[in-house]
């Protein structure tokens, strides 16, 4: 028996890119379709374009779930920044709204942690048993940590503030091209931004993605770093495919969201607690 594919989809700042995953093989089932992102990329605006690609695929993917991706940092369904979307984004709750709109399951989270998934299960890092670090080098830098196969969601790396600055708006591809910086000139640029994160974490690999990527040969191996680092193998397909995982995932983990609220109230509660039945403080003595 074939399992169904399903479907992923990739907000991004200039596209909507969606297409049904084959999750035994880690790549698309069939095409995928792209749509401009709307000029004003509001979230009813943008969920306009979602449901024309679920529309588009729905015969392939029956009532299977959604795994969405976007430039966002989300936390329990709800979008807490937004870089190169609207900002009325932020605060919003995107993935209830994304399950109205859409009637079916749908799961919501950043690109780059999705980039990061699909790169640990089916790419470039498939199978380390360690510390990876998977940084997309776009517009932005968008970053994915994941320890022994299990994603830290929301590393927002790419905002570390280096020399006074917020990194990705030194080192990124997007400035690169932007000031139209040669190899040479943009290289100890992100040989500086590598450095800071890997004196900081101390991972075993990093992977490199976003379109650059393509010519990593052009500036990985100048880089002087203590951490192997190796492009990324799944390139503009892995958030297409991170998503998919992680909608699979979702459906069968359905109590893992409930449990994570569950527990952090029950925390929160037992410390309030303490800190009400705690004996005052003796006044410090000089
Ligand atoms: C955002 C991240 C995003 C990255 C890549 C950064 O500017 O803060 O959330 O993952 O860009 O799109």
């Amino acid at each position: 028996m074939s399992v169904r594919p399903v479907l992923g989809i990739d907000i991004g700042g200039s596209g909507i890119k969606g297409a049904p995953v084959d999750l035994e093989a880690g790549d698309f089932a069939v095409d995928r379709l792209k749509i401009p992102t709307p000029k004003k990329s509001t979230p009813e605006k943008v969920a306009e374009v979602v449901a024309e690609i679920v529309g588009h695929f729905a015969d392939l993917i029956g009532d299977g779930p959604v795994g969405i991706t976007i430039p966002a940092v989300v936390t329990h369904g709800v979008t807490r920044t937004a870089a190169n979307i609207d900002k009325s984004w932020i605060g919003f709750e995107a993935e209830k709204m994304f399950e109205d709109k859409l009637g079916r399951d749908v799961v919501l989270f950043n690109d780059a942690d999705a980039a990061g998934l699909a790169e640990t299960h089916f790419g470039a890092a498939k199978g380390h048993p360690g510390l990876v670090l998977v940084a997309t080098l776009g517009t932005g830098i968008g970053t994915a940590l994941v320890h022994r196969g299990v994603l830290i969601p929301n590393s927002e790396f790419g905002h570390l503030e280096i020399d006074g600055h917020d990194a990705e708006s030194q080192a990124s591809a997007g400035v690169k091209d932007k000031l139209g910086l040669s190899y040479k000139q943009w290289i100890p640029r992100i040989e500086r931004y590598f450095q800071t994160v890997e004196a900081l974490l101390w991972p075993d690999l990093f992977v490199v993605g976003g379109g650059i990527s393509r010519d990593s040969e052009k500036f990985l191996p100048q880089l002087t770093l203590n951490t192997p680092i190796v492009p990324a193998e799944l390139r503009n397909r892995a958030g297409i495919i991170g998503a998919a995982w992680m909608a699979r995932y979702r459906v069968d983990h359905p109590n893992d969201q409930l449990r994570v609220d569950q527990a952090t109230q029950r925390l929160v509660e037992a410390a309030q607690e303490r800190v009400e039945e705690a004996p005052a403080e003796p006044a410090a003595e000089d």
